[in-house]
């Protein structure tokens, strides 16, 4: 992976007129059927370097006050260059001026860069929905040799 980072990238949310890019959002949950069922009630923000898009987040509506990133990804050829960072401090901040107070994220326990890239980004861990990725995903998943059974839940205060 080439960690040389890039020039600020622009983000905005994604207009009517343009079409979803579901490569982006099936890299972070590779089941369409999952991701169709959050994205109606969404707002999906897109991350361009000039006119190409090369990354998205997806806010969803969580109880009072709170916001879930639900879906977060980086073009492949492009991870490692500090975009993930950018588009978490982007959302805080369009979570900030909705005045939303609690931003949520979850991850699996076998994702270690997201954990490591949430904690960083002052994500605590605060719950773990044991046994989800078993009971909601039809095929065992492996990362790095490590099953992906448990969803961690980090949240950051605003
Ligand atoms: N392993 C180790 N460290 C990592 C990893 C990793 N896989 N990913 C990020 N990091 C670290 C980086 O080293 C960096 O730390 P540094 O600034 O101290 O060097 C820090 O996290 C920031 O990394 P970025 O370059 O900003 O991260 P990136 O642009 O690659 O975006 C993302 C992170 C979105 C996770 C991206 O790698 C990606 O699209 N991955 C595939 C899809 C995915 O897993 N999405 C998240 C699923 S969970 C969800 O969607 C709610």
């Amino acid at each position: 992976m080439n960690t040389e980072k890039l020039p600020a990238v622009s983000i905005h949310k994604l207009k009517q007129a343009e079409e979803i890019p579901y490569d982006l959002l099936l890299l972070a949950d590779p089941y369409q059927a999952a991701i169709d069922k959050y994205l109606s009630a969404s707002e999906i923000y897109i991350a361009s370097l000039s006119t190409k898009v090369i990354g998205l987040y997806v806010l969803y509506p969580a109880g009072a006050g709170t916001i879930e990133i639900k879906n977060i990804a980086v073009e492949e050829s492009l991870q490692g260059k500090g975009i993930g960072k950018q588009m978490l401090g982007h959302a805080a901040e369009i979570c900030r001026s909705k005045g939303i107070d609690t931003l949520i994220i979850g991850t699996a326990n076998s994702s270690i860069g997201q954990l490591f890239l949430y904690q960083q980004q002052g994500f605590e861990i605060f719950d773990i929905k044991r046994d989800f990725f078993l009971d909601n995903y039809i095929e065992p998943i492996f990362e790095d040799g490590i099953q992906c059974k448990h969803m961690i839940m980090l949240k950051k205060k605003l």
